[in-house]
């Protein structure tokens, strides 16, 4: 039976420490971390994200806003609020919430934010520094995989990971991070052929593709990692991408949806956004 990947529990250790730096960057510096959230439309998934990030940034210490916006809203609103927050000094993270409303320009949007406040990592800038292997503010919820994997001690060194999925969001970050880290790794996706065989030489799979229960035992040798980042709806139950009650008879480590990597996701925008506000500040 498989280690379980606590990421409800890690999280709680990490926000307890962000606020205990919080405490002491405002103590020592008189320095408030700000987040700006931008939800336009009214997808529930987002609603309930974005309440979730607020919740953690309060109670992290932080300074924070968010604007709720209808989906009527245009590329050149968002643009003005982006611009706003680019130049409001006690704001050092912005997030414009993903899907965006239909004919809104995401990609416009995104390269306006100042790439040193892009919390999220999706500026083509960061995306660039990340896979030259620098310094940069990286997607939070690869980025909470890697954290998770380093807590739980998983050495990636030379091993096999395979990422499911190829999204700027999850897929393709995971790998650029799990390169920097030494892995081999290989990107599966909808084209791909005999993913089954090529999972199951995996030391490490990250199952990112948003297909309930995809990976099943028969993906899985003895002993792999096996990370869920899925988060689908089957009657109304919370599911992730991996059938964890066969998988979890083999696999060395595993994440629960819920508990696993969603949780940690937050903590970790948490996190880019001290890393910013400090950055900023020169400290
Ligand atoms: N939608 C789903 N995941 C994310 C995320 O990590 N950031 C943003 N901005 N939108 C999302």
């Amino acid at each position: 039976m498989a280690q379980i990947l606590n990421g409800k529990e890690l999280s709680a250790k990490f926000r307890t420490r962000l606020k205990e730096e919080t405490a002491e960057l405002k103590d020592k510096h008189g320095l408030v971390p700000g987040i700006a959230v931008i939800l336009a439309g009214d997808d529930p998934a987002s609603a309930v994200y974005v309440g979730s990030k607020e919740k953690a940034a309060v109670e992290a210490g932080f300074y924070s806003v968010v604007d709720r916006v209808p989906a009527s809203v245009t590329t050149g609103d968002i643009l003005s609020l982006v611009e706003k927050y680019n130049n409001d000094p006690a704001i050092h993270g912005i997030l414009v919430q993903l899907p965006l409303p239909a004919g809104v320009d995401e990609k416009k949007i995104l390269r306006a934010i100042k790439p040193e406040k892009d919390v999220d990592g999706f500026h083509p800038y960061n995306v660039g520094l990340l896979n030259i292997g620098e310094d940069c503010l990286m997607p939070c919820t690869p980025l909470g995989v890697m954290n998770m994997m380093a807590d739980y001690g998983i050495d990636l060194k030379g091993k096999n990971a395979v990422v499911i999925g190829r999204s700027n969001i999850v897929g393709k970050p995971m790998a650029a991070m799990l390169v920097k880290a030494d892995a081999t790794v290989t990107v599966c996706h909808s084209k791909t052929k005999n993913i089954k065989d090529i999972c199951a030489a995996a030391d490490v799979i990250v199952a990112a593709v948003g297909r309930a229960r995809f990976v099943t035992a028969d993906f899985v040798r003895d002993g792999a990692v096996v990370i869920d980042v899925g988060m689908n709806r089957v009657d109304g139950k919370l599911c992730g991408d991996v059938d964890f009650e066969s998988v979890s008879e083999k696999a060395s480590f595993i994440t629960p949806v819920p508990g696993g990597v969603g949780p940690m996701t937050i903590t970790t925008l948490m996190q880019n956004t001290l890393k910013a506000c400090k950055k900023a500040a020169g400290l």
